[in-house]
């Protein structure tokens, strides 16, 4: 057995503290770090104050870690930052099943160019005008990059600019929209594309004699595309209904949607605890997924020769520096948690993590369904809900988990029903 699996043995079962121990252990976290994730200054007031406005205290969410992924090779533990029951603990048990099972999870990162748009929305010569862009495109490239000097010292910057003549929608004549092609390098480029685009406005209207409308960057980021890969050696019996799943989801954007929800699972999570902005990955993956016109799962899974094959590739424009990254010590620390430092690193993981969530929700649906693992976990929060003293707790809980084990089904009234019985007896 490898450090790292003896190092998460039963981790769901230690005490927090064990847990924040072994955690150091295996990412090397000083005592004030463990501090700041036990929520001791994570986000200080003085910071909030700087993100946002009208600021009144801060939002704590759980940050639990996903466990057992061997992500490219490299044993990788993965902070999850959400509210809702099992999503970490299937996660978890999914990473396990596939390392058991000899399986392999594997990234590529497809393309690194972000994309900023510059709207003409009425072009009133549209052919001369691309013309005269194609003629200045150099120029405007050049003029570009010296609003983002940083950028370029850091490696990035625009490389190209895209030229797209769109037909108006209300059929009052031909939209003009340039594509601003940039290298953000580990930004996720919102705030540098935009004042690019901005910057651009006047020489594009000078070049062209045309009005520019909006300048904004595009959350459809098919430039910058991550790519994950799970190979499995199961059963057939599995392996086809996980497939059949994927034919449903495939079929029906009613289930679609629920299939990428449980893919997004995973994903939003680490966006969270990494303070990245889950909405724009979120638009970017739904819009991707809907390039054919219909609606479509964010990944596919086929089974064939006792392999189950999963991939998943979609827009994952993500920064590990810039925006709130650095700035918030939980952030900051969740980096350090995953040992990255690249966006690419972050955008891989997050690709991995949304797959294995994926397989795991569609494993339990093909098998057994989602309620029994699910309503199992959930039985701690009916028992608070119910409002089961800390003494009371735990045994309300075992009798909730046997009621659901006899009866199919628990709920609030169940609960507060037996924690009535054991009060009285
Ligand atoms: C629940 O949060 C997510 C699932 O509904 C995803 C799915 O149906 O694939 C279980």
């Amino acid at each position: 057995m490898s450090r790292f699996v003896k190092l998460l043995e039963n981790f769901h079962r230690l005490p927090f503290e064990e847990r924040q121990e072994r955690l150091a252990q295996w990412c090397d976290l000083d005592p004030q770090e463990l501090q700041i994730l036990r929520g001791v200054n994570a986000l200080p007031i003085e910071s909030a104050e700087h993100f946002i406005e009208n600021v009144i205290g801060v939002f704590p969410l759980p940050l639990g870690v996903a466990t057992y992924f061997e992500i490219d090779g490299r044993d990788v533990i993965i902070p999850m930052a959400v509210e809702e029951t099992s999503i970490v603990a299937a996660v978890s048990s999914t990473a396990k099943w596939i390392r058991k099972l000899g399986g392999k999870i594997t990234t590529e990162s497809r393309g690194r160019l972000i994309i900023g748009q510059i709207q003409i929305p009425r072009v009133e010569r549209p052919d001369a005008t691309v013309k005269i862009l194609n003629q200045h495109k150099l120029e405007l490239v050049v003029e570009a990059n010296q609003v983002i000097p940083g950028l370029i010292a850091r490696g990035g910057g625009v490389r190209d600019l895209e030229f797209r003549l769109l037909p108006r929608e209300d059929a009052t004549g031909r939209m003009l929209v340039i594509h601003v092609m940039c290298d953000p390098c580990d930004a996720m480029g919102a705030n540098l594309i935009n004042q690019v685009c901005e910057a651009l406005k006047p020489l594009v209207e000078e070049l062209t004699d045309e009005k520019v409308g909006l300048c904004i960057l595009s959350n459809l980021v098919d430039g910058r595309l991550a790519y994950a890969r799970v190979e499995l050696p199961i059963d057939e019996e599995t392996g086809r209904g996980i497939e059949e799943a994927t034919q449903f989801a495939k079929t029906d954007p009613y289930r679609a949607t629920t299939h990428n929800k449980g893919v997004l699972n995973g994903i939003d999570p680490i966006l969270i605890a990494t303070g990245n902005d889950w909405r724009a990955v979120e638009a970017g993956i739904h819009a991707y997924t809907s390039r054919t016109g219909k609606y479509q799962p964010v990944t596919d899974w086929k089974y064939g020769n006792g392999k189950l094959v999963g991939e998943f590739l979609a827009p994952l424009a993500v920064g590990t520096v810039g925006g709130v990254t650095m700035l918030h010590p939980t952030a900051r620390l969740s980096l350090k948690i995953m040992g990255i430092t690249k966006a690419e690193e972050l955008a891989r993981i997050c690709a991995a993590m949304g797959l294995v969530q994926n397989l795991g929700a569609l494993k339990a649906l093909a098998t057994v369904g989602i309620v029994k693992g699910h309503m199992k976990l959930h039985a701690s929060n009916l028992a608070l809900a119910a409002g089961a003293t800390d003494d009371e707790l735990p045994r309300l809980k075992a009798e909730l988990t046997e009621a659901l084990a006899r009866e199919k089904r628990i709920n609030l009234s169940r609960a507060k029903e037996i924690l009535e019985q054991l009060r009285t007896h």
